[in-house]
């Protein structure tokens, strides 16, 4: 990687499943230490595209070129319901090509100081906000250059929300993690990351500073809600 280059690099990239364009030529950058948001409706493309930008999805056109370590804060969670929290941090770090300092915990704890209290406890009896904690630890024992989180606040109350981002805010201007950010609540989005995308329908409608799509008519109407 070249200083300039982009830490996540997608250009024209296309996933399709059978006949179905999900994901129709998108370009995007995230350069080392920026915050991105990436918005649209449900259905947009938004999962597909990061899914493929992380190599689970196979692309059937263009690319996704990463300049570092991304890890991904998965829709819906996922985590291991019958493993503890220790454990399941512990398994973030599998898939990790870094040194044997990625397998210790203790820096997740210190960065997100709300789990250890529940350490031992099995994943699946903690709350919504907890797992999404987990998730997020779990995706941070491989120590990413950048973090790439699929929803956000989904499902989450306001104050729990708020301690997330609270976290990834701190996380980003004190380690210079970068983060991608999909988030339904594209006030919040706009709120928290310099620059962003609007996804529909399997294309980038709009990009911009954060600052331009919270002025733009279109965001305004589609997005923000009356009163914005
Ligand atoms: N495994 C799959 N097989 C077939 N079609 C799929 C699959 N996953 C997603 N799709 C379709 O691809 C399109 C994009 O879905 P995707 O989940 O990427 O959107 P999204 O923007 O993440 O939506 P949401 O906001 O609801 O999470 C949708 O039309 C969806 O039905
Ligand atoms: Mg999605």
């Amino acid at each position: 990687m070249n200083p300039g280059d982009p830490l996540i690099d997608v250009r024209a990239l296309t996933v399709r499943y059978g006949t179905a364009t999900a994901v129709d030529e998108v370009s995007l950058t995230v350069q080392p230490g920026e915050m991105v948001a990436l918005i649209g409706p449900n259905g947009a493309g938004k999962s597909s595209l990061v899914n493929a930008i992380m190599g689970i999805l196979r692309p059937a056109g263009g690319r996704a070129a990463l300049g570092g370590q991304a890890a991904l804060v998965p829709e819906g969670r996922h985590v291991f319901p019958d493993l503890s929290v220790e454990d399941n941090l512990a398994l973030g770090a599998w898939r990790s090509r870094r040194d044997r300092r990625s397998r210790d915990t203790a820096w997740v704890y210190q960065l997100l100081p709300g789990l250890v209290r529940v350490r031992d406890q099995r994943a699946g009896s903690l709350s919504g906000g907890q797992q999404q904690m987990v998730a997020f630890g779990r995706a941070l024992m491989a120590r990413p250059d950048a973090l790439v989180v699929d929803e956000l606040s989904l499902g989450l109350a306001p104050l729990v929300t708020a301690d997330l981002t609270a976290h990834l805010t701190a996380l980003n201007a004190e380690q210079g993690t970068a983060v991608l950010l999909i988030e339904q609540n594209a006030r919040l989005a706009l709120g928290m990351c310099t620059r962003g995308y609007v996804m529909e329908a399997g294309r980038i409608r709009l990009h911009g500073t954060a600052a331009e799509l919270r002025d733009s008519a279109e965001v305004a109407d589609a997005y923000l809600g009356a009163g914005s």
